[in-house]
């Protein structure tokens, strides 16, 4: 095991120290898009501006010999363009690949200094992240990349979802975890044929009354517990995570749910697989103008956070504070970035006050 006091010195020498934090940079949609397709690529001046994180995916959904030209497209686009305070994030290819190498060598030699976060599919364990370390330090030093590359694993194999813990506590590289619906159901033969949602067979019924009467049935939520423990496991390490791909394009009603349940459950983003799920995430993973007003009031009315007080009937006390805290930190470092939030923000708590 490493010494606890080694855990922040660069693995290679040369290369940038760790970081000690990862830096809250808001990234409530990470937007994929193929930079192998031309067509694609030529709208990212466009799309950098409306996403938080710009993603170009070189992993699946992209063709086997179609590899190497969204490599190289990758590299095309992250040189011609500038991302201003959006995010360059890519999804290299998994470790079991042929490919996944010559992703980190070109990457990072070639546009390093411009990619804030690589995430890497089909994390099973702490060996994986310690495999990427390495060799993301070793490149940083050769490549003179001056601030260390994030790491962010796909949380998609029955065995990473039981070692989730240690992937969350591998590096100090660590930004986040992502949950991938649709790999991790086909790795623990979930019966399912669907990226991300729920199923209409997955349901609780209501207990039989009178002799023949209708049974009402409940959907319930497949990811529940995957979420849930993702989320334990990156708060405990103090890393990011995100709900993953929900590919019913055409529903975005059932989206904005599922984006939900994560934003409440305490997720800061999930990933756009199509223009439409922009505006989805934006608003779902945006807190609502009246709920940061409301934890302003309670902020200020607990003064220096001890105590109890009521406001409109309901009872505050540290614990409410805390979360009002959550909400309205959150809203600052969101409308930091976004002048409409921000608006919105200052109408409803003046709404509030009058
Ligand atoms: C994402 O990669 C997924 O498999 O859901
Ligand atoms: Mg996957």
């Amino acid at each position: 095991m490493r010494s606890a006091k080694d855990f922040f010195r660069p693995l290679a020498v040369g290369a940038p120290a760790p970081v000690r934090e990862v830096p809250f940079r808001p990234s409530r949609m990470i937007h994929f898009f193929d930079p192998g397709n031309e067509k694609m690529a030529a709208k990212v001046p466009t799309l950098a501006p409306q996403v938080d994180v710009l993603l170009g995916n070189l992993e699946d959904a992209v063709q086997a010999d179609r590899k190497v030209a969204a490599r190289e497209g990758l590299v095309a686009v992250a040189k011609a363009n500038d991302f201003g305070d959006t995010q360059l994030w890519t999804r290299i290819n998994s470790l079991d690949s042929p490919w996944a190498l010559d992703d980190l060598l070109t990457l990072v030699t070639e546009i390093g200094d411009r990619l804030d976060v690589i995430m890497v599919p089909k994390v099973e364990g702490a060996a994986d992240i310690h495999y990427v370390d390495r060799l993301l330090a070793q490149l940083e030093a050769k490549a003179h990349v001056e601030r260390p590359i994030l790491v962010h694993a796909i949380l998609e194999t029955a065995t990473g979802v039981a070692n989730v813990e240690e992937i969350a506590g591998a590096s100090p590289r660590m930004q986040g975890l992502s949950l991938g619906p649709a790999d991790l159901a086909a790795s623990r033969r979930m019966k399912t044929t669907r990226v991300g949602g729920g199923h209409p067979g997955y349901l609780v019924r209501e207990d039989p009354t009178t002799e023949g009467a209708p049974r009402a049935t409940y959907q319930q939520d497949l990811w529940h517990y995957t979420i849930a423990r993702m989320v334990d496991a990156c708060a405990a390490h103090g890393i990011l995570p995100y709900y993953g791909p929900f590919g019913d394009i055409q529903d975005v009603t059932a989206c904005e749910d599922q984006f939900r349940n994560a934003f409440l459950l305490g997720c800061v983003g999930a990933w756009s697989l199509h223009p439409v799920q922009i505006a989805v995430a934006k608003r779902v993973f945006s807190p609502a103008p009246e709920d940061v007003a409301w934890a302003r009031r309670v902020i200020d009315a607990m003064g220096d956070g001890t105590g109890a007080v009521m406001i409109d009937g309901k009872m505050q006390d540290d614990a409410t504070y805390k979360q009002c805290l959550v909400v309205s930190e959150l809203a600052a470092d969101l409308a930091a970035r976004d002048p409409e939030l921000a608006d919105a923000y200052a109408a409803a708590e003046k709404e509030g006050n009058a």
